[in-house]
This record gives structure tokens, sequence and C-alpha cells, in this order.
């Protein structure tokens, strides 16, 4: 049998304008496990990370870590518990660098002023503990999201935590990032460690996830095993009803080309903005535009 690392009961969270963002909530996690936190927007996912990792206080309800009764006062108790968090938004200062950023609020220093070069050293080390590899003298502003993203998992894992919290991590993601970040999940639950993964893709839950906890509108909806449920049957406990998940179209009628685009390139400066973008549209379709931001 394996161990329950983190058992949440009964918690309950109504913010102060009234709304009931957990109602009677229990979640437990089992080390070593990927868990799936499941649930449509608003069904109160965030909320009952943020009480976990002591951003916000419970109402009612009690938390248990390795067994054990544990009132979580603020994040710095949660991480100094073993708990870390990678947040929907993320939480870096773009103007700093990446081993900046890392030694935020943790700062070595040397006669009273922060040691950039040991903070150099402590990005490089953790990276290559974790196999998470970054430019530690990048600006993070100019770093990809993904790239952002892993400056935020790192920054966590420093901390050596063995719990991670991840609130829906693929949302700002290309799906190579998606795949990227897949791989170091599955590295970190391989060491041993635990990961709480929030998201409402079925795919990617039922890809990675080992257990999977929905909820709806602030209540538990229950815990499954990822492989013994199917998609329609996450989808109907999320929504609380039967979903369609085919999508019936009929077949467009189209008629001429009425625009075309062909090897479209700009600068701005020295940046190439589009690179060779060719397109047509034809009258009578609905031309999908995919990429995520800053791809032009
Ligand atoms: N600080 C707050 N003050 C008041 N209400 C809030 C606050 N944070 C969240 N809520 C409300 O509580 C409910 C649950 O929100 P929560 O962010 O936990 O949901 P979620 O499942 O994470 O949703 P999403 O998928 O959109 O991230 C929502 O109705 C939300 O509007
Ligand atoms: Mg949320």
């Amino acid at each position: 049998m394996k161990k329950t690392i983190l058992e949440m009961k009964n918690i309950s969270k109504v913010y102060s304008n009234g709304i009931v963002a957990n109602q009677g909530v229990n979640f437990s996690v089992t080390e070593g496990e990927i868990h799936a936190l499941a649930g449509e927007n608003g069904a109160g996912k965030s909320t009952l990370m943020k009480v976990l990792f002591g951003i916000e206080a419970p109402d009612e309800g009690e938390v248990f870590w390795e067994g054990r009764s544990i009132h979580i006062k603020s994040p710095l108790h949660a991480i100094k518990t073993g708990i870390g968090m990678v947040h929907q938004h993320f939480m870096l200062v773009p103007s700093l660098t990446v081993a900046e950023n890392m030694i935020l609020g943790v700062e070595p220093k040397r006669k009273g002023i922060i040691d950039y070069k040991a903070a150099v050293r402590f990005t490089k080390e953790t990276a290559e503990k974790y196999n998470l590899p970054i430019d530690p003298n990048a600006v993070v502003a100019s770093l990809p999201v993904g790239m952002k993203q892993r400056v935020e998992i790192l920054k966590a894992l420093s901390r050596g935590v063995k719990l991670l919290i991840l609130d829906e991590p693929t949302a700002v993601l290309t799906p190579q990032e998606t795949e990227e970040l897949f791989r170091q999940l599955l590295e970190f639950k391989n060491q041993g460690n635990t990961i709480i993964f929030i998201s409402h893709k079925l795919g990617e839950i039922k890809q990675i996830c080992d257990r999977i906890t929905i909820m709806r509108a602030g209540k538990c909806m229950g815990t499954y095993d990822v492989a013994k449920v199917t998609e329609q049957e996450i989808s109907s406990l999320m929504v609380g009803r039967d979903v369609m998940l085919e999508i019936k179209k009929s077949k467009p009628e189209l008629g001429d080309k009425i625009l075309e685009v062909k090897n479209l390139s700009k600068k701005s400066g020295e940046k190439l903005l589009l690179n060779d973008v060719s397109l047509s549209i034809r009258s009578g379709e609905i031309m999908g535009v995919a990429g995520v931001e800053g791809n032009g």
C-alpha cells in the first residue's frame, strides 16, 4: 500500500463577497502519483489549492500532511512543509534575470550585498539536478512562455518540495512545450515525488495522470483511477449532465478565392515578425488562424 501524503477533510471556503468557493471538500493524494484536479471554470480548484498553499484560510475543515494534522499559515510555511505551487498566472519579476528570480526571498548575501555569482551557481546546480536546462543570466521578460514556466517550476523545486501543485500549466503552452513539460513532470514523479495537476483538458489528464478528483460548483464529485473512467464520464461529472464530445458540422459551401497572401515577411528592426507566410481564403468559409501569443 502506498502512503497518503496529503489529506484535506471537509474543507469549506466562503469569500468575503459571499461566494462559496469550496463546500465540504474531501481530497486525498497518494505519494508518488500525478493527481488531476479537474472541473469547469469557477468550480473551486484554485481556491482549494490556495487553502493548501497557505494563501487562503479555510472557514472549515482540516489538512493532514503525512498523517499529521497541520495548519498551513503562509506560502513560506507550505514550502517548508514540502509543498510547492506554480500558479495559473506567473509570479516572476520580468525585469530581473533568471538567477535573480530564483533567489527572490532567499537571497544569498556576502557582506550584506546580494551575491549574484552564488545565485548563478545555485540556478545551474538546481537546473542540473532536475534536468531542466536554463540560462541563469537571461532576463525573464525575454524568455518564451515555456521557459518562464520552467523558471517557476525550478524555483519551486529548488526549495526541496516533494509535492508540486501546477495550476493549469498547459493553458499558455504550445503543443511542443506541453510535451516537454510532461517529460519534466514524469521525471519529477519518477524521483519519488508527487504532483497535483489542475486542468480541464481531458486528453492531457488521460495522458499523464494516475488519479483524478472532479469538482463542480465548490463540491467534490469523487476521485477515480484515470484508467477506469472515460472522457465522457469525466466531462459529465464536471458539468452535471451528458456532454457531446463530438461536434457535428455540415459541409461548407465554398465559393471563389477572395483573398490570397503570398510569401509575406515582415521585420521590426532585427526581429522577424512574419517569415514567409502564405494563405488563401474562399468565400463561405471560416478560417482559423492558430498559434500562441507572440508568434505573429
Ligand atoms: N479572491 C476572491 N474573492 C471572491 N471570489 C473569488 C475569489 N477567488 C475566486 N473567487 C470565486 O470563487 C469561485 C471559485 O473560483 P476558483 O478560482 O477557485 O475556481 P477554479 O476552479 O480555479 O476556476 P478556473 O478554472 O477558472 O481557474 C468562483 O466563483 C470565483 O469567481
Ligand atoms: Mg483556477
